[in-house]
């Protein structure tokens, strides 16, 4: 699918948006793993989220749909008939792995082309040391065969900051025997901790050491899942590119370890206000307001890499328009993401003539570039889709976006959402 992407003068309206894709994924396989009945409200439209429930469906949970939220009746997993598919999603393949490292089955799980070039050793190896016996393609790519086995709690420290892993190796500890213990040098997103206890479990975290008691019983809970930061990214980058906006984005996540981007914005000069902070299923929520704003330039490394890592294609785009320009040091993890995306930023820049140097783990792009008209395409990653399509509005004539359905991965209301946000 391609869309048509017309320049754009103001980003104006009140919207709210899907439900938070990271949430959303441990609220399905905690739900399907805990007695009893769970209710979610604003669960991710995303296919990535959907993939999940195929597969907690698939492993013997029963789940409706019911006024447009999710019932999930949970309690022990049961031999999938046939192989598990986790779509494009890379959160499926490796969180899910934890959990059916320890069931007394074996199940295979894999995904598409994208997802098959992913690497899995970082879940292998923490899962091995706790007694899993998996098999992958060449020994770290998906499909896995994961043949379930009792599992002992480990002391695990984070080779790469990442909140997948960490959950994995969390969600392994539920099923073993002992304290499970993860160390994170860098801080990750901690949704896996906060549903964790909310369905039941005894987690603590001090100074980035979590520590998990084995052998928790969950039980059911009701839900409301925040709107989804890492999409909100897109529309408040969409509004400090034009002359003139005001916007409203009610009711999205502000998690702590998500809301750095918020913090990046108002660095380098949004006009941004958070207008009612509240919580849910102890997860922070509030509504966000942006204005047009004069945006100067930055630089994102070290752990504020880690703590931005989704939001980076969108913070390109801005940075590009911006008067200092972008730096981004220290994201090699972006080469393996569900494309190379520091390839993909650079292949649509060049395409609308925006100048970019890349380097093994980052890149720099000068501020005050113009945008072009150009042919863009997503390279089949949803981040990339909704980049260059914000990215288009400020282009000097009308550009393309193949492959634009990509962005259904995590946000399929996305381009509805812009047209009734656009004012030409
Ligand atoms: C996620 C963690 C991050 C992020 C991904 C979602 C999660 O990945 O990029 O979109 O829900 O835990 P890594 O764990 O690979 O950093």
């Amino acid at each position: 699918m391609q869309e048509i992407i017309a320049p754009a003068r103001a980003i104006e309206g009140v919207i709210s948006l899907p439900g938070d894709k990271s949430i959303s994924h441990r609220y399905a396989m905690l739900a399907a793993i805990a007695e009893g009945e769970s209710t979610i409200a604003n669960y991710s439209t995303g296919a990535d989220c959907q993939s999940t429930l195929g597969c907690m469906a698939a492993l013997g949970a029963s789940i409706e749909r019911k006024d447009g939220e999710v019932v999930i009746h949970g309690g022990a997993l049961a031999e999938p008939a046939g192989d598990l598919d986790a779509g494009n999603s890379g959160s499926t393949i490796r969180m899910l792995s934890g959990i059916l490292a320890a069931q007394p089955f074996t199940s295979r799980i894999g995904g598409d082309e994208s997802l098959s070039r992913r690497p899995m050793q970082r879940i292998i190896a923490p899962l091995r040391e706790m007694g899993a016996w998996i098999e992958a393609r060449d020994g770290k790519l998906p499909p896995l065969a994961i043949h379930g086995r009792p599992l002992t709690a480990i002391d695990y420290t984070l080779p790469m900051p990442s909140a997948q892993v960490k959950s994995c190796v969390l969600l392994a500890g539920l099923f073993a025997q002992g304290d499970t213990i993860v160390r994170e040098p860098v801080r990750t997103r901690d949704h896996t901790e906060i549903a964790l206890r909310e369905f039941g479990a005894d987690v603590e975290t001090e100074r980035r050491v979590i520590t998990l008691r084995g052998g928790a019983k969950l039980t059911g809970r009701e839900l409301a899942v925040p709107g989804d930061l890492s999409s909100a990214a897109f529309f408040l980058v969409a509004a400090l590119l034009m002359p003139e906006a005001n916007l409203v984005i009610h009711g999205v996540g502000l998690n702590p370890t998500r809301s750095a981007l918020l913090d990046f914005l108002v660095s380098i000069g949004a006009s941004l206000k958070v207008l009612d902070l509240r919580q849910t299923g102890g997860e922070l929520v509030g509504d966000l307001r942006v204005r047009e704003s004069k945006i100067s330039g930055g630089v994102i490394e070290g752990a504020m890499t880690a703590a931005l890592i989704d939001e980076i294609p969108a913070l390109a785009v801005l940075g590009a328009a911006s008067s200092g320009g972008l730096t981004v040091r220290d994201a090699s993890e972006l080469r393996v993401k569900e494309t190379d995306r520091i390839a993909a930023l650079a292949e649509n820049f060049a395409r609308m003539g925006v100048k970019m140097e890349t380097a093994p783990d980052g890149f720099r792009i000068e501020g005050g570039q113009r945008f072009h008209a150009a042919e863009l395409d997503s390279a089949g990653d949803h981040r990339i889709a909704m980049a260059f399509a914000v990215a288009a509005l400020a282009a000097d004539g009308l550009c393309t976006v193949a492959d634009a359905g990509a962005a259904a991965v995590s946000f399929p209301e996305f381009f509805s959402t812009l047209h009734h946000i656009v004012r030409k």
